[in-house]
């Protein structure tokens, strides 16, 4: 497996991110879920410690898979796809990078506006973004919760569309992002 994507497919370091963050979004849901609604206890803010370690985490992954994202180009998109499609394709990635930021970021605003101090796995002392402030507090829990469901929302989008190119347009959109592809794209049957 090469490291870099190719003009058809994506590299590996391209997939590792992909589907490392994938998996750990979607543990956040559960995890953050949990950790809400569990009652006061000191179980609830061990769930609540790991979710802060693994958000800030995602952050970290996020901003390097941004950062990776610049020095190695995406493949191309499908040449037979029409200009709304691409457009869309393109608005709904920028949105999920966009989501995958301000997720995390709300998280630690929420945390820095409460004054509960934060540890990176119990190892490393975080700064506080913002100052104490209840009605931060509010909003940032507001904006986290908001976020949670535009992602959601975005998701759908993004795995119908994934298995909408695997199963009705059958082109490689979906298995060049699968492990141990590295093949060039076919073309899609029309
Ligand atoms: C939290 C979960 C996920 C997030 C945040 C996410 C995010 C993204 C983003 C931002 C891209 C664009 C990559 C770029 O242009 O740099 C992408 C590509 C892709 N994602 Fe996801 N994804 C998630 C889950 C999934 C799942 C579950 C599937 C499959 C069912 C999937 C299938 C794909 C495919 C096939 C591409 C490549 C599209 C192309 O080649 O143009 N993703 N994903
Ligand atoms: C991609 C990263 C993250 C995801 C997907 C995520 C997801 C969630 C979800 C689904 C909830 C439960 C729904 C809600 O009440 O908002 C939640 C709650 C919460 N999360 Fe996150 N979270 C992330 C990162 C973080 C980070 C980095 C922090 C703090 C440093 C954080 C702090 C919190 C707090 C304090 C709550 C409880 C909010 C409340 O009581 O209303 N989260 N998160």
């Amino acid at each position: 497996m090469t490291l870099r994507n190719s003009d058809h497919s994506w590299g590996g370091i391209a997939k590792v991110l992909h589907w490392l963050i994938a998996a750990m979004i979607l543990g956040m849901f559960v995890l953050g879920w949990i950790a809400v609604n569990y009652p006061m206890s000191p179980t609830k803010i061990k769930l609540f410690t790991w979710h802060k370690s693994f958000g800030i985490t995602i952050l970290m992954l996020a901003l390097l898979r941004m950062a990776w994202r610049f020095l190695d180009p995406p493949p191309a998109s499908s040449a037979h796809a029409p200009v709304w499609e691409r457009q869309l394709a393109r608005t709904s990635h920028a949105l999920l990078y966009l989501a995958m930021i301000a997720m995390p970021v709300s998280g630690w605003i929420i945390n820095s506006a409460a004054n509960f101090p934060l540890k990176l796995f119990g190892l490393i002392r975080l700064p506080d973004i913002v100052p104490a402030d209840k009605t931060l507090q509010t909003q940032a829990e507001f904006v986290h919760l908001s976020l949670f469901w535009i992602l959601v929302a975005l998701l759908i989008l993004h795995v119908g569309a994934a298995l909408w190119h695997h199963i009705v347009r059958r082109d490689d959109i979906l298995t060049r992002m699968l492990p141990g592809t590295t093949r060039g794209a076919k073309e899609p049957v029309e």
